[in-house]
């Protein structure tokens, strides 16, 4: 099993990224840190906890994050998320789930020390937390067994501005850290947007009991705008395509290339630059996900998801 911290900012379709990874058999997760980002991290820390308490995974320690970007204005989503920044039915978090005392930051550094060069690091939230873990220990990368990233958008058009996406747009500077200095593979709107759980599976979660109302609607979480504007049947599920290609890498074609992101506070601020055709002359830095296999997609996460249910 490959041991996995997430970081994360619940968040409907985070919500679904965490029941699978924390069902799948291939993956230990160690840990949840949370921040700001769909909701203020008060919030997104409260629901990854109840998460935890939903799916029976309280052994799971959480430590809680940044509060707000690192330079930027603190930017929320409920409006996409519903209030508090997620759906579904939840219950209150109880004592087994209150967070260790260290800060998030301090967290990712202690658990890559610990795991060392096997630690898979999931930021699907904006990136202030590994961002603080980067200025805490510079060798975070090196300790790292892979750095996968939600965020960005590559090629496709932003979901925030017309050229950036919601996590790197919430803290363009972290997400300029993060790419910069830790050899992400980006998983970015390009894959993500189609990464929807079709009606009929979704039909095949609908049952009674809140972990059943909440897994059914987690993954419907947009209104008909965003449906509309993205030209999709159920909402993208952004963050559960990273998790999914942890379990399975054919899901998706990944590519090296040297990246930056945009951190001017123009019309570029928080976008995600690929050097497409070499044209900087510098070595890739990263990887970025070009391509999606979403029948397997959807096989992994439906039969992950019902394996949830069954237990
Ligand atoms: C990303 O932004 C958040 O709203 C989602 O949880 C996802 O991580 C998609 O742009
Ligand atoms: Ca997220």
């Amino acid at each position: 099993t490959r041991p996995l911290l997430i970081d994360t900012d619940p968040g409907c379709d985070d919500a679904v990224a965490l029941a699978l990874a924390l069902e799948h058999a291939a993956l230990e997760v160690v840990g949840l840190t949370t921040v700001h980002g769909n909701a203020p991290v008060a919030a997104t820390t409260e629901n990854a906890r109840s998460i935890l308490e939903l799916v029976g995974r309280t052994d799971v320690p959480i430590a809680r994050g940044a509060d707000r970007p690192l330079t930027a204005d603190l930017n929320t989503a409920e409006h996409v998320h519903g209030e508090g920044g997620i759906t579904g039915d939840l219950p209150a978090p109880t004592a087994a789930t209150e967070p260790v005392e260290a800060h998030a930051a301090q967290f990712i550094v202690e658990q890559a020390r610990r795991h060392a060069g096997e630690l898979t690091l999931a930021a699907i939230g904006p990136l202030t937390n590994v961002a603080l873990a980067l200025a805490i220990e510079p060798d975070l990368p090196d300790l790292l067994e892979e750095f996968v990233v939600m965020g960005g958008a590559a090629f496709d058009p932003g979901n925030v501005t017309p050229l950036a996406e919601a996590n790197f747009h919430s803290d363009p500077e972290a997400a300029y850290r993060a790419v910069r200095d830790a050899e992400p593979t980006i998983i970015g709107l390009d894959v993500t947007t189609h990464a929807t759980l079709p009606p009929e599976r979704v039909d095949g979660l609908t049952r009674d009991g809140p972990l059943e109302r909440s897994l059914a609607a987690w993954p419907t979480y947009y209104d008909e705008d965003q449906l509309a504007r993205y030209d999709i049947e159920t909402a993208a599920i952004h963050d559960a395509l990273a998790i999914a290609w942890l379990v399975d890498e054919s899901i998706l074609e990944i590519e090296p290339y040297y990246m930056t992101v945009g951190t001017d506070s123009d019309i570029a601020r928080g976008k995600l630059v690929c050097d497409a055709i070499g044209v900087t002359g510098e070595e890739p830095n990263g990887a970025v996900a070009l391509e999606a296999d979403y029948e397997r997609y959807h096989e992994v996460l439906s039969a992950s998801l019902e394996r949830t249910l069954s237990v």
